[in-house]
């Protein structure tokens, strides 16, 4: 088991400081990540060569000091190697030229197959291993069931949602029974992080705001309990968090085996505090276009330092960095959480 601020404070013991790091930290706002790009052709051949993958996800360590490395890959590439097409588009984002639309397009993709299909993942995670410094930790991740069927059945991002939830109203059946294959694949594809090197692992829930309180409970929350009470009984030593993005009214059904709750920006703290703060460690939250202004982030890492003195607590940002933030401000935001949360 590893020893650092990091996973400590996963399990809510007391740290020298408060550990920090930034969704999304590894991309493209570092112009060492342009330039590893460039090298790997396109993103997705960057995500599927283990040791440039390896090397832009230490980037982040390296030059801004944050307590943790985030694997650098895509929670898209689990559908990918289920057997679907995945575009980058630029400018656009993701893009599955064939979603799912039937039945029979379910029943053509693969769980077992998948999960061996990542190993250049679980090969990115051992580089890292090999080269991030002790007294950090590296953290494994995939998406929500929920986000990735989502991305799964409408082809692309979206503003309504209108595909899925068309489905989840109109034959919710079919809609669990894609849940289901997209969260064994899943239980698989963590066990092999975890198992390849992994100290940590994040859930990432997107769009789970795009669910009315019912819905996410069913379609969403209760994949990724299965999810994490099936890490936590194989690898309670392994520190869960969940990052549900964007519904703070429905934190008071919030249950479940992990350890940390990532609070998104738009949920106040004190609120996630009050409803959580005695059962899970927090994460979170500054707005992420604080960082676009010293001043801004003064103020916020002060108001959340303020809320959170006292508590068990891990810095971030409420959602992933922006490609044109200045990397100054953004070591300027680790290195005040270091300083101010000193103890
Ligand atoms: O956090 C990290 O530094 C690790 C790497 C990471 C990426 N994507 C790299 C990436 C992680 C953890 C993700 C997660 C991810 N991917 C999420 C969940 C987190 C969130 O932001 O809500 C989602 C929804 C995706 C899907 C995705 N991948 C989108 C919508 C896009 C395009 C939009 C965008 O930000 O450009 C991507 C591409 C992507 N994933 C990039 C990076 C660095 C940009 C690709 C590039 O280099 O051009």
């Amino acid at each position: 088991m590893k020893d650092t601020v990091f996973i400590d404070a996963c399990f809510g013991k007391k740290t020298s400081y408060t550990p920090v790091w930034l969704m999304r930290q590894a991309g493209r706002y570092l112009p060492e990540y342009m330039k590893v790009r460039e090298r790997a052709g396109d993103f997705l051949s960057l995500c599927k060569n283990p040791a440039l993958a390896a090397e832009v996800t230490l980037q982040p360590v390296d030059i801004l000091g944050v307590d943790a490395a985030i694997l650098f890959s895509d929670i898209l590439v689990v559908p990918l190697e289920m057997g679907m097409q995945l575009k980058f588009v630029a400018g656009e984002g993701p893009l599955f030229p064939r979603p799912i639309l039937s039945r029979g397009d379910l029943d053509k993709l693969v769980v077992e197959e998948a999960a061996e299909k990542l190993s250049y993942v679980y090969d990115t995670i051992k580089l890292i291993k090999e080269k991030l410094p002790s007294d950090k930790a590296l953290i494994g991740f995939c998406g929500a069931p929920w986000t990735l069927a989502t991305y799964m059945i409408e082809g692309s991002g979206s503003k309504t949602y209108s595909k899925v939830k068309k489905l989840l109203y109109t034959d919710p059946a079919f809609l669990h029974a894609i849940l289901r294959k997209v969260t064994d694949v899943l239980k698989l594809y963590m066990e092999a992080q975890i198992k390849s090197g992994a100290d940590a692992v994040q859930i990432f829930d997107s769009w789970a705001s795009a669910l009315e309180e019912e819905a996410f409970f069913e379609f969403s929350w209760s994949y990724m309990k299965e999810l994490s009470a099936y890490l936590k009984g194989k690898y309670p030593h392994v520190p869960i968090i969940v990052f549900p993005k964007g519904i703070s009214g429905y934190l008071d059904k919030i249950d479940g085996e992990f350890d940390v709750f990532g609070v998104d920006w738009s949920t106040p703290l004190e609120l996630a505090k009050e409803k959580l703060g005695s059962r899970y460690v927090l994460q979170g939250n500054m707005e992420p276009t604080r960082l676009y202004s010293q001043k801004a982030i003064d103020e916020g890492v002060r108001h959340i330092a303020g809320v959170m003195e006292n508590e068990r607590h891990i810095f971030n940002l409420g959602h992933g960095i922006l490609p044109d933030v200045p990397v100054a401000n953004a070591k300027y935001f680790i290195a005040l959480v270091h300083e101010i949360t000193k103890r």
